[in-house]
């Protein structure tokens, strides 16, 4: 039995779907069911942060963006596959007015990316965290401006916003415990999912 730890939302959909189209499960509907168990696989679906603390030395993968394993992952997780879906960019984003000189304050769900991105531009601003919903925020003059994933840029386009500089590209990783790297179960699952 192999488990399979999933972060919830936009990942979980895609993932379930490549788990049928490749016949590792059969087709299946479900709705708001947090565990999908088959014959050989059980499926958690666990908020993204959570991922890493649900996997343990056994024959356990995560599925999770390679934003939330840059901003909480840490050294005894190994990346096993990239799975090219789930692909957006890191954003600075801004009402269109605002110049790049003037931001002071930004809202970001990823602090430590943020951190980042601002150096790479050679700004010094506060960073505000914050939890989702981000593209109010510019829009009411609570921040200058956000970093943010921009997926298909139709929510910033809905409030109003354009995007001032794009950074790295994010996509859906498979990941596991480092003990793990020459687990059978494992090895075999990933050529299955490639
Ligand atoms: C992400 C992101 C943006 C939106 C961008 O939030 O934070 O708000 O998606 O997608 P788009 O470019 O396709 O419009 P998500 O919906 O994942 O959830 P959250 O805000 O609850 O974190």
């Amino acid at each position: 039995m192999i488990d399979i730890v999933l972060s919830k939302g936009r990942i979980e959909k895609t993932f379930i779907k490549r788990l049928m189209d490749k016949r590792i499960i059969n087709k299946i509907d479900y709705d708001r069911e947090l565990v999908i168990k088959t014959d050989n696989i059980k499926i958690l679906i666990v908020n993204s942060k959570d991922v890493f603390s649900l996997l343990d030395n056994k024959s356990s993968i995560g599925i999770v963006g390679s934003d939330v394993i840059e901003e909480y992952g840490q050294n005894e997780f190994l990346e096993l596959l990239d799975l090219n879906s789930g692909v957006c960019d890191f954003s600075l984003a801004t009402m269109p007015t605002t110049k790049i000189e003037d931001i002071k304050t930004i809202a970001t769900k990823y602090p430590k990316i943020a951190m980042k991105c601002l150096k790479e531009l050679k700004l010094n601003c506060e960073i505000i965290k914050k939890n989702g919903s981000l593209e109010l925020y510019p829009r009411i003059g609570y921040v200058d401006g956000i970093i943010d994933l921009v997926e298909t840029g139709k929510t910033l386009e809905a409030n109003g916003l354009v995007v001032l500089k794009r950074f790295d590209k994010i996509s859906t990783k498979v990941i596991t415990k480092n003990e793990n790297q020459e687990n059978k179960e494992i090895k075999k699952l990933i050529n299955e999912l490639r």
